[in-house]
């Protein structure tokens, strides 16, 4: 059943490495050359997420941000883009959401594109011109909006299901994420997210090694405040170099589900690898 849920992931793992942006932040293109472009995307940026998307993160910033190689493992191509900003606390500065909805001031990713002092790394889009005004205008009127989502219409169509997670299924991550993303396509019942719906285990520890089981490590799982499709894992203890499978569990007893109720129906889970310190 894992086979099934992965097949997305796997999907998206191979669009990272065909994409071939190996989000080193050279901001170079894949001969060597600085990546030119910038500018605000091809038309109007008007403040809504389907322009913001058409316009600014689908030509500009999805060029490295998408993925298994997206850097901070926010991707930005459509689909995925949403779940991964809004509501959620930002890799580089975790006492900052990449978007906070209704404060444009204390959103991480308008530092980013804005330059300020204080971010860490550089400016977005990296090594390229900064958006225009009228652009970062556009998008913190978004925000200052509640951010709302243009594709909940679309969603709703859809079935319950992961959309993407972040590390993305057998990822290799350098740094031990101090949080782990599972989006879904629609709002989950925050009632049953819960230590027998979602798990995290080491697979390849001592312990796993010597009794055949898995090892489960302490974590807390809560929904986003702001954004109720998105489970956020926060691993109570930094998580050392090894192998681990995050599982969501959508059948059985008390399994999660939609705010009506229907589940995933399957299992869902995927595995990353936590690299040794160089
Ligand atoms: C040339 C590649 C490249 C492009 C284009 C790019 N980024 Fe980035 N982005 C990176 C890299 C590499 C990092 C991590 C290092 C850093 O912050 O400098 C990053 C980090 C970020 C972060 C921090 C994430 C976190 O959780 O802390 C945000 C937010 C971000 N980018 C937003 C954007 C947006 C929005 C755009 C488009 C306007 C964009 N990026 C375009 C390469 C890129």
């Amino acid at each position: 059943m894992q086979i099934d849920r992965c097949r997305g992931w796997t999907v998206l793992l191979l669009l990272g490495s065909v994409a071939g942006c190996a989000g080193n932040g050279q901001g170079l293109d894949e001969n060597g050359q600085p990546i030119s472009g910038g500018g605000g995307g091809n038309g109007t940026v008007t403040a809504d997420f389907q322009s913001i998307q058409n316009n600014v993160f689908t030509p500009i910033c999805s060029k490295c941000h998408i993925g298994a190689s997206a850097p901070e493992g926010l991707q930005l191509d459509a689909g995925h883009s949403y779940n991964l900003l809004v509501g959620v606390a930002s890799v580089e500065q975790p006492n900052l959401q990449r978007v906070a909805p209704g404060a444009p001031d204390g959103s991480y990713m308008v530092h980013k594109i804005e330059g300020v002092p204080g971010i860490t790394g550089g400016q977005m889009p990296l090594g390229e011109t900064p958006l225009p005004q009228a652009t970062i205008d556009a998008i913190r009127q978004w925000i200052t909006n509640g951010a709302p989502n243009a594709a909940v219409a679309a969603a709703t169509a859809q079935s319950f299901a992961v959309q993407t997670t972040a590390p993305l299924d057998q990822a290799l991550v350098r740094v031990p994420p101090a949080q782990i993303l599972v989006t879904f396509t629609q709002d989950v019942d925050a009632s049953l997210v819960n230590g027998s719906t979602v798990t995290l285990e080491r697979i390849d520890g001592p312990l796993s090694v010597v009794s055949g089981d898995a090892q489960r490590m302490p974590a807390h799982s809560a929904l986003a405040e702001k954004n109720a499709a998105v489970l956020v894992i926060t691993p109570t203890a930094v998580l050392d170099s090894g192998i681990y499978r995050v599982t969501v569990r959508g059948s059985g007893g008390g399994a999660l589900a939609n705010m009506n109720a229907a589940t995933l129906g399957t299992d869902a889970s995927f595995e990353f690898t936590v690299e040794p310190a160089p």
